[in-house]
């Protein structure tokens, strides 16, 4: 079937098959291998990307539903080559160890990041409840996004 969709800011569309996961689009049809597969099954997080502003696991997300969707994945908040202030402030909080699980946590704080409000660090471990890390005991992660948090001034 053909989507049409937003993706990073650009209107795009492609023809999928109805049973194409949201994360099996956005990495074998555009070819954007940053968001990660891990469970495929709604459990891990690190597929996570943003959909109308809300941070969802993209590989519980069937293509027909994407039609018209506003999506960022980890690729569409970098600017101008340089990383987001979020990657910028987990790297210095050594919140970055595999790997594997950053790309989804960088999406589900970027879902904080763009909302104009306050979040304590409670509301930071609640956001990234969904996102699973094997390697870094979570404690820098949310260091890290605090940091960030606290850059926007509020
Ligand atoms: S790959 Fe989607 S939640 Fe694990
Ligand atoms: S840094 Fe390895 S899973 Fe999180």
């Amino acid at each position: 079937m053909k989507i049409e969709f937003r993706l990073n800011g650009k209107d795009v569309s492609c023809d999928v098959p109805e049973n194409y996961t949201l994360l099996r689009m956005i990495r074998e049809v555009f070819g954007l291998t940053g968001t990660k597969k891990g469970c495929d099954q709604g459990e891990c997080g690190a597929c996570t990307v943003l959909m109308d502003k809300k941070a969802v696991t993209s590989c519980t997300v069937l293509a027909p539903v994407v039609n018209g969707k506003d999506i960022i994945t980890i690729e569409g908040i970098e600017k101008d080559g340089k990383m987001h202030i979020i990657q910028e402030k987990m790297v210095e909080a050594g919140a970055v160890q595999c790997g594997f699980c950053t790309p989804g946590m960088v999406m589900s704080a970027y879902a904080l990041f763009i909302q104009d409000k306050h979040f304590t660090r409670e509301d930071i471990k609640k956001a990234i409840a969904g996102n699973l890390c094997r390697c870094t005991g979570y404690e820098f992660i949310i260091d890290g996004i605090e940091k960030a948090l606290e850059s926007r001034g509020k």
